[in-house]
């Protein structure tokens, strides 16, 4: 009689599902325990643990920003001197702490002086954000998802000039794939130093990946050679 076994990979993928489970409802659990609008505020405290982008102080363009959470946790680290304003498709609807601003439309459709004007900047003058932190998300379908992920991300650096100071710092979500490595490259060209970081709190999402980028050095042409690329998932 011919016994079937399950294989050592589906019992490995097993396990693996069963961690981001776990991951998953923890950090949903954490989230509704400590008053934030959605898990994804982990990503960005790990995001900051590990690399220490935000400061007090700081004024800060969310991209990409609802429901909010990143907000919320943003708000904290800049306190009462600093600003955050937030761009979103969707309307934030949950009550926002006084130095939050926000606006419902399309990244890639707005004035860029206009959000900086929010933070009380003059983009005419010179003024820019210290920090761009996206964690916009193209409409998942299932295909092609990694690719207009990367589309997005490309715009989005496209738009640095306009909005982020020499010298600020940087972190975009994309869905990891082929084209991954070219778009860190590009990053790297624009930073003094641009890294991939995948927080443990997103690892449901396995595909997932923050490029973090530190000392803009102006400019939104893709694909400069200099700055110092790494891959690393910490
Ligand atoms: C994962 S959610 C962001 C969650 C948010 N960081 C938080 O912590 O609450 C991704 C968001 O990107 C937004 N988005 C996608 N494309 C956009 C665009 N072109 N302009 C503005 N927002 C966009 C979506 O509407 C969605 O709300």
């Amino acid at each position: 009689m011919k016994v079937r076994g399950r294989g050592v990979g589906a019992v490995a993928r097993d396990a693996s599902a069963m961690r981001r489970r776990v991951l998953h409802d923890k950090y949903f659990r954490q989230a509704k325990a400590e008053g934030y609008l959605a898990r994804s505020a982990y990503k960005l405290k790990q995001i900051q643990e590990k690399r220490g982008i935000l400061r007090a102080g700081m004024r800060v363009l969310d991209v990409g920003c609802a429901p909010g959470s990143w907000l919320q946790v943003a708000s904290e680290i800049v306190g009462p001197r600093g600003m955050v304003v937030g761009i979103d498709l969707k309307p934030v609807e949950a009550e926002m702490p006084a130095n939050v601003r926000t606006v419902t439309g399309d990244a890639f459709a707005a004035e860029p002086e206009a959000l900086l004007a929010l933070a009380g900047l003059d983009g005419a003058a010179g003024g820019r954000f210290e920090a761009v932190i996206s964690d916009m998300m193209p409409d998942t379908t299932g295909a092609g998802d990694h690719y207009r992920s990367v589309e997005a991300c490309r715009s989005l650096l496209g738009l640095l000039p306009r909005l982020l100071r020499v010298g600020g710092v940087f972190a975009m979500k994309v869905f990891e794939g082929e084209e991954y490595p070219a778009l860190l490259k590009e990053t790297a060209g624009l930073f003094g130093q641009a890294k991939g970081f995948k927080p443990d709190a997103t690892r449901s999402m396995s595909v997932e990946m923050y490029i973090v980028g530190n000392g803009y050095r102006g400019g939104g042409a893709a694909g400069g050679a200099g700055g110092a690329a790494g891959g690393g998932k910490a």
